[in-house]
């Protein structure tokens, strides 16, 4: 296999290019080097506790049985539906555009190979009940993804597709058409799978949800559409060992979490991602959770008050250029701009030559979609250097299974790098669970009827002047 070959591999490494950070309004190299030797002990801390955080030894995992799960069953199926949320859902979209592209469920099966993937990681009842419209039940498979196995939305979509399943394929068949992926340990799904018997793939209790992408969460629905998971695994592997690097200037994990850590210090609290690539507009939004949930912490890790984190804003190029760059360029000087760029697209989609009379049109011809694409990428960068808006690019030799387990677990390690630089805990998320309780309140679980009250009395101290 290619991955295996070292040239290859190198051939295949993410740069990290940062030349137009610097400036009036960005940071000074001086800056960085000050800070270099906490970034240092960052990178120290984060090996040392590796076996602690588990998700950075996901890449030496043995991935058979997902593959042995996808051969056994892609061909009764047409559909494989993850049912999940947050971590437990966001990471597959990834994966999917990435690897398959925007395309994939439209192409017919004979040219696909593999069963169409749906991720339906809401609750809103139109996304659930239009779901049912397209799917043949019966060449359904559903994988329940949640790590607590209590998540409201996803216990709610399974309950709501089960019926629809016994409904369809009747209730001793369901156990063809339905794989969980929880704790191995506890939740309520894990009783359940016990109780039908059903397949269950576990979830490495240590590694959070937003650093699942990578265990059974993104790998069975990745199996499931053909990625390669060991191309994608051998990618985060050689990331891992880019971000050991104990240097924390040529380290391209350290070097983004110092950078933004000193940018926000320096009163930019919003950090853009903006890849110029269709594929990887799905993993702009896989970062935007990692970042936004790991680092937008109130307490420090001794108990101070913190109020941290980087607002994350997801952006496409080159759409967003006619959309979010007038902001990036004129508005106010708060924020840290992230390009994605692609050396070597999969097609170059050559521009024909028309219309010779018409300049305005006709130097477009004879180009590629490629090189157009690239150079308004490189046009966007170097005039938001010049406005004096901060910006770095991750350079993405190609778009493939390898270059893409390489940047989830890069910028898995720069989180956690920036989380100890920003002193807080990277790993837990204490945020969402106040909206949980008081759903579980509203909805009238039992053990939360104190909460109700509350809400209850809140609701009545309300002013109906107010809702206009
Ligand atoms: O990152 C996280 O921890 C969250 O986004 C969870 O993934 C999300 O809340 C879903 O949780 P669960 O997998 O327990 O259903």
């Amino acid at each position: 296999m290619r991955h295996e070959d070292a040239s290859w591999r190198e051939s295949q490494r993410i740069r990290l290019d940062v030349n137009n950070v610097f400036g009036t309004h960005g940071l000074m190299p001086a800056e960085l080097e000050a800070e270099a030797p906490r970034a240092a002990a960052a990178i120290a801390a984060i090996q040392q506790r590796q076996a602690d955080l588990g998700w950075p030894l996901l890449p030496d995992q043995d991935v058979t049985p997902f593959e042995q799960f996808a051969a056994e069953h892609r061909d009764r199926i047409d559909t494989f539906v993850v049912l999940g949320i947050g971590g437990s859902a966001l990471g597959n979209i990834a994966v999917q555009t990435a690897i398959n592209g925007p395309f994939y469920n439209l192409l017919p099966r004979e040219r696909r190979g593999w069963p169409r993937l749906l991720v339906l990681d809401n609750s809103d009842p139109e996304l659930n009940a239009g779901a049912l419209q397209i799917l043949d039940l019966r060449r359904t498979m559903f994988n329940v993804i949640s790590k607590s196995g209590t998540t409201a939305e996803t216990m709610a979509s399974f309950l709501y597709f089960r019926q629809a399943l016994v409904e369809a394929v009747g209730e001793d068949h369901l156990g063809d058409h339905i794989v969980l992926t929880t704790d191995p340990n506890s939740g309520f799904l894990r009783q359940i799978g016990l109780r039908e018997g059903w397949t269950m793939f576990d979830l490495p209790p240590k590694v959070g949800g937003r650093f699942s992408v990578l265990t059974s969460v993104g790998l069975l629905s990745a199996a499931m559409t053909g990625v390669n998971i060991r191309e994608l695994l051998a990618g985060a592997a050689y990331g891992r060992e880019l971000a050991a690097n104990p240097d924390p200037l040529t380290n391209p994990a350290a070097l983004g979490a110092l950078i933004n850590y000193l940018c926000f210090r320096k009163g930019k609290p919003i950090v853009v991602m903006m890849p110029y690539a269709n594929r990887l507009r799905d993993v702009a939004d896989w970062f935007a959770q990692l970042w936004a949930e790991s680092l937008g912490k109130a307490i420090d890790r001794n108990g101070q008050p913190a109020r941290v984190g980087q607002t994350p804003v997801k952006a496409l190029g080159a759409t967003d250029q006619h959309s979010q760059v007038q902001l990036y360029m004129e508005g106010p000087y708060d924020k840290l701009i992230n390009f994605i760029a692609v050396e070597r697209y999969a097609e170059t989609a050559p521009i024909p030559t028309a219309y010779p009379d018409l300049e305005g049109v006709s130097y477009l011809g004879g180009h590629t979609m490629a090189e157009l694409i690239q150079a308004e990428q490189q046009a966007t960068a170097i005039a938001l250097s010049e406005a004096g808006q901060p910006n770095i690019t991750h350079i993405f030799p190609e778009i493939n299974a390898f270059t893409l387990g390489q940047f989830f677990m890069l910028m898995e390690m720069q989180t956690a790098i920036a989380g100890e630089l920003f002193n807080i805990n990277a790993f837990d998320q204490p945020g969402v669970e106040a909206g949980k309780i008081n759903t579980y309140a509203l909805l009238g679980r039992r053990g939360f009827e104190e909460r109700r009250a509350a809400i209850a009395a809140r609701a009545q101290a309300l002013d109906a002047r107010w809702v206009v």
